[in-house]
């Protein structure tokens, strides 16, 4: 018999200002119910300047001091997401960036349900490997080897 090994891989998914009243607690369930582990979790208010670091790869397009604007209004769960295929699966469960564009194409994402126009749009999530890493780092700097894991932990499934 041969065992396949598949190794986890992890992403940064952030629920943005507009989601943290009404949604949070729902997203966070459907975290958990679809298989990822919540190996680091905190709630911020992201800083001006942090919040420019972290859209760096963004700073010449045209929405970029509103997307800065909106990400330091209030609130921000920042959760590094563990599971095999971890980026591309968050990715999928929030859909696309654009609930208009979501609602027609991934009707039960995240941003379908969850989201109000292109910028007030819920969620987050790195949108590579490399990206999660370095974003990961950004936020919760330095992990620990011995970090809580909170949340349903399906790793031994
Ligand atoms: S790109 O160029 O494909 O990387 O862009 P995209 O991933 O679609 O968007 C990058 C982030 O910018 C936000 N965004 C916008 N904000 C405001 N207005 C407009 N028009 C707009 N278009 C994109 C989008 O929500 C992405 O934020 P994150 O937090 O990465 O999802």
């Amino acid at each position: 018999e041969i065992n396949f090994f598949f190794p986890k891989q992890q992403t940064l998914a952030v629920i943005k200002p507009d989601a943290m009243e009404e949604h949070r607690e729902r997203i966070l369930e459907e975290i958990s119910g679809s298989g990822f582990s919540v190996t680091q979790l905190k709630e911020m208010v992201l800083s001006r300047e942090m919040a420019e670091e972290f859209y760096k790869e963004h700073r010449e397009k045209p929405f970029f001091s509103q997307l800065v604007e909106f990400m330091c209004r209030g609130p921000c769960m920042m959760l590094i997401l563990t599971k095999e295929n971890a980026v591309e699966e968050w990715r999928a469960m929030m859909g696309p960036t654009d609930p208009e564009q979501a609602k027609a194409t991934c009707p039960n994402s995240l941003r379908a349900r969850f989201a109000s126009d292109i910028l007030q749009n819920s969620v987050h999530g790195s949108s590579n490997e490399q990206h999660a890493e370095e974003k990961i780092s950004f936020i919760f700097g330095d992990i620990s080897s011995d970090a809580e894991t909170i949340g349903r932990d399906t790793s031994g499934t």
